[in-house]
């Protein structure tokens, strides 16, 4: 048995659990009207609402306890002092010095690491305004306007969500696109429209090692020296963000546009690096300021708010609440911004990949459940796709919703509508629809008791769907900087109180290490007996096709 399901905080937690469980939200807002009130929080102009939980004061006053006994004060100062809490890399965690903008020194291993973060960020910038004010150059002496971002994993999720979420913020003649891929289809979809003597790369990849990045990369190149000719407009044309100088060197980019990561920032945390460079040059320096001062916000309540009045904090102990509790195995995310549509996807990395460990900080294996399957839509778009089991599925799956009150467009017709959505969806799935609502509605139809009685058990809704509101008032730099960081944070809490290491990785290994050897078996046409029969079956098909179709040229 585990010390967390041992403690006294979990085990009161569970007997809390017994005797709330069958309580109704819609009951708890009747006999409390102050429940909205008592139950959210601000963070400047974002508002969380998560009294649309099957929660109380007990409840709320037990998970903090739960915090306050994984002594959750200490890690997190001790992350924010850079001490190494990815044990198994013996890493410091410091994405929050990539927007610490209050100046003062954070060391790691003893020496002050804000002077190389504001140097690279300021490079950064100056690449970035020169391409968007023209000054910079393709080998024809023409501006450059369209910019590809090559790289996977947080090497791209992070640009491409907050490309996509700032959009407004971006100028219209200069186009940002991301592959990913090693589908060829991505690469050769996004080169296709595109002009070589106008088009520059970013080769980002903190390893430099990565199959798909490598191999898209080399594919960009050969495109890029197909045009000129030879590879002596490589500068002009190429960037990388790398922590392995080497290897991008090696790979022909010039040295002055190479960007440095270090070792401290995890892959789907460096969006605030100078992984942020296609960012950079999609809104500009101020806009990317802006994103930073807003994450620096959220560290700053993360750091200092008391525990019922930090907003990360509290969205990590209502996951552990239905996680571990409830045995909810998955939550919904849904923005109702259509800017945010890359936002799950997003989140999927930096949660799943964070907190999908089955092993806790002494090595052992866990006796709980740990992050849960995380998925999400645009919410308007799962209205009409996904939300039917969310209201009527015999699943639990707690939501959390984001909505702007304002938008960019200001096109109210659309906005009310939009909001109205957000409004009743969270009303609905706590309220449901009781029987007795669900007969009056047919009766006051006129159809006959027979009909009624069949179609009876099909119109009700269980209701008591919990969901967690974000209100922000647009969806601005700030905004989307502190939103981010508040999800950061909220992760970062469950794997304290889980007692796993969020920062690091393995289990993406195994696959790596077996397609590298399969890789070596596609070459030829042989059939392969080194694996299991299905593996074998669907390689050596796989290889037989190839040859009847004779597409594959694998020389
Ligand atoms: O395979 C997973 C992973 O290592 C992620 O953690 C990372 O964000 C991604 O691959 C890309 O890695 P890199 O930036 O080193 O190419």
């Amino acid at each position: 048995m585990s010390k967390l399901t041992q403690s006294s905080s979990w085990k009161a937690l569970e007997e809390h659990y017994n005797e709330i469980k069958h309580s109704r939200m819609r009951d708890m807002f009747v006999e409390d009207p102050q429940r909205f009130e008592q139950f959210s929080l601000k963070l400047n102009d974002i508002l969380f609402d998560y009294s649309k939980n099957i929660i109380n004061s007990q409840t709320m006053a037990q998970l903090y306890q739960l915090a306050e006994d994984s002594e959750l004060g200490s890690w997190i100062s001790r992350m924010f002092d850079g001490e190494p809490i990815n044990n198994t890399e013996n890493r410091a965690v410091l994405h929050t010095a990539l927007r610490n903008r209050d100046g003062l020194p954070v060391l790691v291993d003893g020496k002050d690491v804000m002077p190389s973060v504001c140097e690279e960020h300021e490079r950064v910038k100056q690449l970035a305004e020169s391409i968007r004010t023209r000054a910079w150059r393709g080998y024809h002496d023409q501006p450059i306007t369209d910019v590809v971002n090559i790289g996977i994993g947080g090497s791209h999720l992070g640009p491409l969500m907050v490309t996509e979420a700032l959009r407004p913020y971006s100028l219209h003649d200069l186009n940002v696109h991301y592959v990913s891929n090693v589908d060829e289809n991505h690469i050769t979809d996004t080169l296709e429209k595109l002009n070589p003597a106008t088009t520059f790369f970013i080769i980002a990849s903190k390893s430099f090692t990565t199959q798909d990045t490598m191999v898209n990369a080399e594919t960009a190149r050969q495109w890029h020296v197909n045009d000129v000719g030879n590879d002596s407009q490589i500068d002009k044309h190429f960037s990388a963000v790398s922590s392995n100088v080497k290897a991008a060197k090696a790979f022909g980019i010039d040295e002055k546009n190479i960007f440095q990561m270090w070792d401290w920032v995890g892959g789907r945390y460096s969006l605030w690096s100078a992984i942020s460079l296609p960012i950079v040059i999609a809104i500009g320096s101020d806009n990317f300021d802006q994103l930073l001062q807003g994450a620096y916000e959220a560290d700053k309540h993360f750091k200092t708010a008391p525990l019922a009045e930090n907003i990360p904090v509290t969205m990590a102990l209502l996951g552990i609440w239905y996680n571990n509790f409830f045995d909810a195995q998955s939550t919904v995310v849904l923005p109702y911004d259509q800017h945010l549509h890359k936002f799950p996807t997003y989140l999927q990395q930096a949660d799943m990949e964070s907190n999908g460990k089955g092993v806790n900080r002494q090595n052992q294996l866990v006796d709980y459940t740990t992050g849960p399957v995380l998925f999400g839509e645009i919410g308007i778009a799962a209205q009409h796709a996904f939300f039917q089991l969310l209201h009527q599925g015999t699943k639990l799956i707690p939501a959390d919703i984001l909505a702007p009150v304002s938008n960019f467009h200001c096109i109210a017709r659309h906005h009310r509508a939009l909001m109205s959505n957000v409004f009743a969806q969270t009303e609905a799935l706590m309220k449901g629809k009781t029987e007795q609502e669900a007969y009056a509605e047919l009766k006051a139809e006129g159809l006959d008791e027979d009909t009624i009685k069949a179609l009876l058990p099909n119109k009700i809704f269980p209701g008591n769907r919990p969901t967690s509101t974000f209100l922000f008032n647009s969806l601005d730099p700030t905004t989307l900087g502190s939103l981010i960081a508040l999800y950061e944070h909220k992760i970062f809490v469950q794997g304290i109180i889980w007692n796993i290491n969020s920062f690091d990785q393995w289990g993406v290994e195994l696959g790596k290490q077996l397609a590298s050897g399969i890789l070596q078996e596609l070459d030829d046409n042989e059939p392969t007996k080194a694996h299991d029969s299905s593996t074998n079956g669907l390689i050596n098909y796989y290889k037989k096709q190839r040859y009847i179709n004779n597409k594959e040229d694998i020389s």
